[in-house]
């Protein structure tokens, strides 16, 4: 068995790690697509149609997500990665991992605080408001968008994401309720290649099944607990 504090340590994270800091998840009662079709704000058609409400739609988020503070699971995942080798994958799009403390996260689904242009790829950092009327600071095309992976579109750095799942010893997923591809087929993938596989969530996900441990609370305190233990462990 590899010496403890060796043990690479894979974490994808969804929504749920955000809801104590005051951020809304996409599926619960009162959740993100309760007020939006999902087909209207998050896919390149719906921007194409609409691009004024596509982008009041993240403007809203780039102001929640600026105003919500890290909460203790996402300081707990920053001390664990200065202990073990982590490799920290999320869909979520807020900063609240980077403002917790860590530093290498890898946004598959983009992030609030990066803008895009539709027309030639160029990236910078978004301001806090987004307007149709922008100009791309590169090609002038009146054609930025938020730079978020959207429906239909292929998400970030799953090269790397599918390295660090076949790689792992440990797979741990936190806060997502597994319905969306191919975040949801991680687990199962990560069990194939050998890791130990734990869930820690709020209430059941629709891939449950593909773990073999379970920790359920709220994130501030099953992910503190959770990163505690494998701390302890290795005698840190
Ligand atoms: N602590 C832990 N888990 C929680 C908490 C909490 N305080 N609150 C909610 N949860 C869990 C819920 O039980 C649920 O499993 O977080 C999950 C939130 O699920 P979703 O709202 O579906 O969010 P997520 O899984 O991140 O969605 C994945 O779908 O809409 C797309 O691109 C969007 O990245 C998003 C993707």
């Amino acid at each position: 068995m590899r010496e403890i504090s060796t043990l690479r340590i894979t974490i994808l994270t969804g929504a749920g790690i955000s809801a104590e800091s005051g951020l809304r998840t996409f599926r619960a009662s009162d959740g993100l697509w309760e007020d939006h079709r999902i087909e209207d704000v998050a896919t390149p058609q719906g921007f194409a149609a609409d691009p004024a409400l596509v982008l009041r739609f993240y403007n809203e988020r780039r102001a929640a997500a600026r105003v919500a503070q890290p909460n203790a699971a996402h300081r707990a995942l920053a001390r664990l990665a200065a202990r073990f080798p982590v490799t920290l994958v999320t869909q979520n799009v807020d900063d609240l991992h980077e403002r917790g403390g860590s530093d290498e996260v890898v946004h598959m689904h983009g992030s609030l605080t990066g803008a895009l242009c539709a027309e030639c790829g160029h990236r910078w950092p978004a301001p806090a408001v987004m307007s149709p009327a922008d100009r791309c600071p590169s090609c002038a095309a009146p054609a930025t968008r938020p730079d978020i992976v959207w429906f239909g579109e292929i998400p970030y750095h799953m090269e790397r994401i599918w390295q660090a799942v076949e790689s792992a010893d440990i797979f741990a997923a936190i806060g997502t309720s597994g319905q969306v591809y191919p975040a949801a087929a991680l687990a199962q993938h990560a069990a194939r290649a050998g890791a130990h596989t734990v869930e820690l969530n709020l209430a059941a996900s629709a891939v449950s099944h593909d773990f073999a441990e379970h920790l359920q609370g709220p994130a501030s305190q099953v992910v503190d607990g959770w990163v505690r233990r494998l701390l302890g462990d290795a005698g840190a």
